[in-house]
């Protein structure tokens, strides 16, 4: 396994994986767990060589944000990755990513509107810009994205289907079904933010998200299983609900009652200095 912080032997690097067949990228911000390394797992079916990115990318901070807190362990991440099996690390730097100078940027409307995209201003915009740049860096055949991040991923397929990123376009974009801990909680690197009561009381997340599930499908309203949903997170320790969101699965649009077509229960909410987010399947009327 190869690591690079520059572009020129990043692209050397490239051509060559590239000999040896399709070359997958899994994007990410480091502090790696088993939802990452599931993707390269995952990535290493489909493709003949992975590349893995790892940028904590400031575009996507707003001010105010964990930028500074976000853990970066790049060592240990290296070393978690050559027991995967991946094939080259692409570690650059700011400076590297964003010249001096740097002017550019991608919005891609609709989808990155609401949910996150209205808590956290811009965030989108840097996740679309930086994704963009690393699909061009690394000229990869597919690239993997978790479902943890649901409004992320269609961002992305957006974005991708828009600007011809991947050949032949968005089926190219591979999600990867939420990697939990035993109690239920989506893995994320910012769960280590979490004191270890506050990590006891964000297991009622996953939980009290299959309770309004459940009642969605059996039929009841839509907005009283959201706000008992809101009710039991508040209960349990969390300060701030940003949002609890019934949504169509594909285009994000809100739903206040059962649709037929599949569907997706959003939500995020803040606990201790952690801002949770996680989102799972409704079955469609
Ligand atoms: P990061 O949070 O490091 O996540 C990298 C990838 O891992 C994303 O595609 C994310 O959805 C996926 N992932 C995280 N937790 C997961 C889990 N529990 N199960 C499955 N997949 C999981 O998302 C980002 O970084 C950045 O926004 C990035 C796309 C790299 C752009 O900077």
């Amino acid at each position: 396994m190869q690591t690079v912080h520059s572009l020129d032997p990043l692209r050397r690097a490239v051509a060559h994986l590239r000999e040896a067949g399709p070359l997958a990228l899994v994007p990410t911000m480091g502090a790696l767990h088993e939802g990452h390394l599931t993707l390269v797992r995952e990535a290493k079916k489909h493709a003949a060589s992975v590349a893995v990115s790892i940028f904590v990318n400031p575009l996507q901070f707003s001010p105010g944000e964990d930028l500074d807190a976000y853990p970066r362990q790049l060592e240990r991440d290296c070393a978690l990755l050559e027991a995967e099996g991946a094939d080259l690390v692409w570690a650059p730097t700011v400076d590297v990513m964003y010249p001096q100078g740097f002017a550019t940027n991608i919005a891609v409307s609709g989808v990155s509107e609401g949910l996150c995209g209205a808590d956290r201003p811009g965030h989108f915009d840097g996740v679309a810009t930086v994704v963009c740049k690393l699909f061009h860096q690394v000229l990869p055949d597919f690239a993997l994205f978790g479902e943890k991040d649901w409004q992320q991923l269609a961002v992305i397929r957006r974005m991708a289907r828009d600007l011809d990123l991947t050949r032949p376009h968005a089926d190219k974009i591979l999600g990867v079904p939420t990697v939990r801990e035993a109690d239920g909680l989506a893995m994320s690197s910012r769960n280590a933010y979490l004191s270890q009561e506050e990590r006891g009381q964000a297991a009622t997340l996953p939980a009290a998200m299959k309770t309004a599930i459940a009642s969605i499908e059996a039929g009841k309203d839509v907005n009283a299983a959201l706000h008992a949903l809101e009710t039991a997170l508040r209960a349990a320790g969390f300060s701030t609900v940003d949002y609890a969101s019934l949504r169509d699965a594909q285009d994000l649009t809100e739903l206040d009652s059962r649709s037929a077509r599949p569907m997706r229960l959003l939500v995020a909410a803040r606990i201790g200095r952690a801002r949770l987010i996680d989102n799972m399947a409704v079955s469609p009327a």
